[in-house]
């Protein structure tokens, strides 16, 4: 496995986290430059996405180097039956960098294991999501001044959510709460809440998305019913509609909270939210390019600190 691999946000410590953080703020002043010139990044979706991939493949323009890859894996061969190892092995001939996402957990470190270039995990199942987990943590950290001793309200799909599950994990550096808001059906699983107790992170669950429960948040972390997920569609159907976010229901919350949600949303947050100066979700699309070009720049081995004009 190249060791500049991103595959899971367990994989990197606190201070890597930091300075990927520090990477990014360095990016938001500086998204244009040229430190990719030659590189070529391959991003290979066998999923849907449309900010995950747009903002990996704007982040490498801005910074000059080339992509190549497919977004519908229908148009590859492995519609024709090649293997995903085939299919890594081939694209390891052509690019300095994979970024992949794929619907098989545990897809992204099977391919560190079949190939000697970097491999970033752009999501795998409901296992994953660490490029997501370094945009929210930019983003918690930007609106809130701080990563340490924050309560973070997580709602919705916390089952087969992999941004929530990867973000639970990264932020045992930064002593938060968290109180996990979800159907039974979509409880966050025994073994994330086995990490809490290992790591000594305070949680509560609850079903009811309560007053009690938004006026004691800093962070409220929305999250999408995934329709994709589900093998029982009338299972699905008894769960999507159980949460919503209305503005009124942010009357009394805390003056620094923030809403987050990775997106696409569906019904989880009312439009009527959108206006409000709580709400941070297109932002945090938005920072996506700033954590995604530190780590890619990571990935390939490049510090654009040192590159940079002095
Ligand atoms: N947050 C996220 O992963 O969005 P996309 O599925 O659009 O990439």
């Amino acid at each position: 496995m190249n060791s500049n691999s991103l595959v899971s946000i367990a994989d990197i410590s606190r201070e890597e986290i930091l300075s990927l953080l520090e990477r990014a703020r360095y990016f938001e002043e500086h998204p244009n430059s040229k430190i990719l010139d030659g590189r070529v990044v391959a991003t290979l979706f066998f999923e849907p996405s449309t900010r995950t991939r747009l903002s990996f493949e704007t982040a490498v323009n801005r910074l000059g180097g080339r992509i190549i890859g497919f977004s519908d894996p229908g148009t590859s061969s492995s519609a024709k039956g090649e293997t995903l190892k085939d299919t890594i092995k081939m694209v390891s001939n052509y690019a300095d960098l994979i970024v992949m996402r794929h619907y098989l957990e545990g897809a992204a470190r099977y391919a560190t294991e079949v190939t000697d270039i970097p491999i970033v995990n752009a999501g795998d199942g409901a296992n994953q999501h660490p490029s997501q987990t370094m945009l929210d943590l930019y983003s918690i950290y930007k609106t809130q001044g701080r990563l340490n001793d924050l309560t973070i309200t997580m709602v919705g799909d916390l089952k087969y959510g992999r941004t929530v599950h990867s973000l639970l994990m990264a932020m045992k550096y930064f002593k938060p709460k968290f109180i996990f808001v979800a159907a039974k059906e979509l409880a966050m699983p025994q073994e994330y809440k086995d990490f809490c107790d290992a790591e000594g992170i305070q949680y509560t669950e609850t079903t009811d998305f309560s007053p009690e429960v938004i006026n004691q948040s800093d962070i409220i972390y929305m999250t999408r019913v995934q329709r994709e997920r589900f093998t029982d569609p009338m299972e699905y159907e008894r769960v999507k509609d159980l949460y919503t976010l209305h503005n009124a229901m942010l009357a009394d919350s805390r003056p620094n909270l923030k809403i987050l949600h990775p997106l696409p949303r569906v019904n989880e947050i009312d439009i009527d939210v959108d206006d409000n100066p709580k709400a941070y979700y297109f932002e945090q699309a938005r920072n996506g390019l700033f954590a995604r070009q530190a780590i890619i720049t990571r990935a390939l081995g490049i510090n654009p600190l040192d590159t940079a004009e002095k």
